[in-house]
């Protein structure tokens, strides 16, 4: 070591103490403030709760969809015929609050872990039309192969038919406020004629179909809205 190199770490030594006076009279300050950044934490965190809280909320609204307009008392039982179709799984996998698809018969959720999203196209990365084209795979393919349907998505969470009663179908159907802005006539003419509808009545594989016809339902359907659309009371 040379003279020049421990004259200087001698002299480095001697700035030690007085450096490690400040650095005290810092930490003797750090409580303070130490308790003042976490007090700051603190505020932030239960904001960020009540953030969360108020989006569960909100969401959960969202969910429960308020329920639309009181109807007529549905006496002669009209729209039981189309609550036993749109209740059945081929409609009702689809037709969802939650964005998770159902499956087969005992509409359980689909495979894979899909999720519809936020429009119900599925999410990036896998997207409903990866595996569902515009028509059924071919019978060759195996009864188990995804079937299909121009614009395969999950319908609006407004549209839910699973876990509600009838009265809750029945309301939102005939609201435009929760049937996608249709009239009378253009709900019945989704019924009649809307491809991914018509799906359900020709869903391949050896799945079943609802128990009126596609025909059936539509003249079902205008029944029920000649006579003003009435409701079931539960
Ligand atoms: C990874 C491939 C894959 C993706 C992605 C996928 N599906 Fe499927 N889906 C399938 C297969 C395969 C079947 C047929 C299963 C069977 O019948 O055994 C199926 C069946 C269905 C059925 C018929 C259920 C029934 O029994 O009535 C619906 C409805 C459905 N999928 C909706 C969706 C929706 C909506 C999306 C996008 C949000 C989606 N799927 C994304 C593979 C997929
Ligand atoms: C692959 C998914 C899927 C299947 C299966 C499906 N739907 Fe839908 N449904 C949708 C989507 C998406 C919409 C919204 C599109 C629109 O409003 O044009 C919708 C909307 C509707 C509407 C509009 C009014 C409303 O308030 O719900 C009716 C009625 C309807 N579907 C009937 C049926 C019937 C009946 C079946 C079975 C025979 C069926 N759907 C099967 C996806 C599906």
């Amino acid at each position: 070591m040379t003279d020049a190199i421990r004259s200087n770490r001698a002299r480095a030594s001697q700035v030690v103490p007085s450096a490690s006076v400040a650095t005290q009279m810092q930490n003797a300050r750090r409580p303070q403030a130490l308790q003042r950044a976490h007090q700051r934490q603190a505020r932030v965190a239960v904001a960020w709760l009540l953030l969360a809280g108020l989006f569960l909320l909100l969401s959960g609204t969202v969910r429960a969809a308020p329920l639309p307009t009181t109807a007529a008392a549905d006496d002669a039982n009209l729209f039981e015929p189309i609550r036993t179709v749109v209740q059945h799984p081929r409609c009702m996998n689809c037709h969802v609050a939650d964005g998770v698809p159902r499956q087969y018969d005992d509409s359980r959720p689909h495979a894979q872990n899909v999720h519809g999203g936020d429009k119900g196209f599925g999410v990036p990365g896998l997207q409903c039309s990866t595996c569902h084209q515009t028509t059924n795979a071919h019978e060759a393919a195996g009864p188990n192969a995804p079937p299909g349907a121009p614009n395969w998505h999950l319908a609006p969470k407004e549209m839910v038919w699973v876990d509600v009663t009838p009265r809750d179908i029945c309301l939102r159907l005939r609201d435009p406020k929760t049937n996608g802005g249709k009239s009378p006539k253009e709900l019945l003419h989704h019924f009649a004629e809307d491809p991914l509808v018509a799906w359900g009545w020709a869903p391949g594989g050896n799945r079943s179909v609802p128990p009126l016809t596609q025909d059936e339902t539509a003249a079902a359907v205008e029944k029920w809205l000649d006579a003003g659309a009435p409701c079931p009371k539960a």
